[in-house]
């Protein structure tokens, strides 16, 4: 009877504690590697999927994902000779992860610093037509992108994802999949960085970096991008339509704060209630010709995902059509090409036509202020925390370094760091569960 129990116990113990180290490691083998040589925080999460993986340009030719490339490769010093950065405003970098607005440092009034300043810059933040709800998903790919895909493709909705870019080469198939579905891929940025605290070279790099990710992984050579946590000035959007990008925010009050949920900042239900709220202010504005809004969502987790199916039903109920940013615009180009093989040059060899037939054409930004002067109001789609609150959450989650405080303002890498220490305690857990249960067995 004991050598039975033994026989059978040893087995599973040495199976749970192999399960233990491929969690706490990674797996090496398939896991990119940062320049250090280090295994990427990534790998476990993206072990799946990399397995699978029949990209043609391996992980391990990009920069480590998270950080801000180096200016040194060869590749970007190429890019920096193809982007005039000559005439670019002489406009100081911010500080801060993200910066905040507020005390401290006088508004350049030539920045135009979104979300601090107000002012008339040229990014889209509105559809333009009535009742157009532009549907947008910040941060992906990730774990959480297939549930959301199938349930986009059971309700025939296109959404525009801004892509990570070093998430893309972690979960190319993904990209893929969200091409070759219809969506429309964006940028947003290679590493997740406030790009006003970059210099301009640096800017060049985490873009150019992220075109050739996703174009490596779908052919497609984006030319929308969205600037992580909304952080964008005068400067950076030189630099950005030097390389031929067009600027894409969100409406204010559309921002649906679904990050915060994971981080038990915000419930569910809270978000939920919330994005329905505006939703239900917007079509009381019996205003002709008032312009659609644009969303702010994230497919980082399967709990974001689950509140955007709730959000996207109630919107069709409402008889909102739904669409992506490029078929909100009607831009009959939302790529600067497409059919880039890897390994080729790429070049322009077409256009992707909108998928939805045009509306009416109305134009204007006529919904509530977009953004407001101050980083210290909790109301509204751009809520954002006290620097106490700040202070408190980013400790909390991501040690002192972090900024939970705008909207679309968690660390991305932090943020996947902690989802996957979440797990690996879960599964620290389970092991040792089943292991006293073991010994008890005995
Ligand atoms: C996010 O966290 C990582 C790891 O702590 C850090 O290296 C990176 O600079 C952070 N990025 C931002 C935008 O705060
Ligand atoms: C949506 O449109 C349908 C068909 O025109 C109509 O019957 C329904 O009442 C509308 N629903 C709302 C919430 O406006
Ligand atoms: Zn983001």
């Amino acid at each position: 009877m004991l050598s039975t129990s033994i026989s059978g116990f040893v087995p599973f113990v040495i199976c749970c504690v192999l399960l233990l180290l491929t969690g706490v490691q990674g797996s090496p083998a398939s896991a990119p590697t940062s320049a250090s040589g280090a295994p990427s925080h990534k790998a476990k999460a993206s072990k799946p999927q990399r397995a699978s993986s029949s990209s043609s340009t391996p992980a391990s030719i990009y920069p480590p994902p998270d950080l801000v490339p180096s200016l040194d490769s060869p590749e970007v010093q190429q890019w920096l000779q193809e982007v005039d950065l000559s005439q670019a405003p002489n406009i100081p970098s911010n500080k801060g992860e993200p910066p905040t607005c507020g005390t401290g440092w006088t508004l350049n009034p030539k920045s135009c610093y979104t979300p601090c300043q107000e002012c008339s810059a040229d990014d889209v933040v509105t559809c333009p037509d009535q009742d157009v709800w532009g549907l947008t998903f910040d941060d992906g790919p990730s774990k959480a992108t297939p549930a959301l895909l199938q349930f986009l493709e059971k309700k025939q909705l296109k959404a525009t994802f801004f892509l990570i870019g070093g998430n893309v080469v972690q979960f190319p198939e993904l990209a893929k999949k969200e091409s070759e579905s219809g969506h429309h891929l964006a940028s947003h940025t290679w590493s997740h960085h406030p790009l006003t605290t970059l210099t301009n070279q640096q800017i060049v790099a985490e873009m150019k970096w992220t075109e050739k990710a996703i174009m490596d992984a779908t052919g497609h050579k984006v030319r929308y991008m969205r600037p992580p946590y909304g952080d964008v000035d005068n400067r950076v959007r030189f630099v950005l339509k030097q390389m031929g990008y067009v600027v894409v925010d969100w409406s204010d009050t559309f921002d649906t704060l679904d990050w915060q949920i994971p981080l038990h900042h915000r419930t569910r239900k809270e978000a939920e209630v919330g994005f329905q709220a505006s939703i239900q202010k917007y079509l009381a504005r019996k205003a002709a010709g008032k312009p659609g809004f644009i969303s702010l969502e994230h497919d980082l987790a399967d709990i974001n995902v689950d509140l955007a199916q709730t959000l996207i039903t109630y919107g069709a109920n409402n008889n909102l059509t739904i669409r992506s940013i490029a078929d909100c615009l009607h831009d009959p180009n939302p790529y600067a090409a497409i059919n880039y093989a890897p390994g080729v040059n790429g070049v322009a060899v077409g256009s992707i036509p909108p998928s939805s037939t045009p509306k009416s054409d109305t134009d204007g930004l006529d919904l509530p202020q977009y953004r407001g002067k101050t980083s210290s109001t909790s109301s509204g789609g751009l809520s954002r925390f006290s620097p106490r609150q700040q202070h408190f959450l980013g400790n909390l989650f991501f040690g002192s370094r972090a900024s939970a405080g705008t909207a679309d303002g968690h660390n991305a890498t932090r943020f996947s760091r902690w989802l996957v220490a979440v797990e690996r305690i879960s599964w620290s857990g389970a092991i040792l569960v089943s292991f006293v249960a073991g010994l008890a067995s005995l």
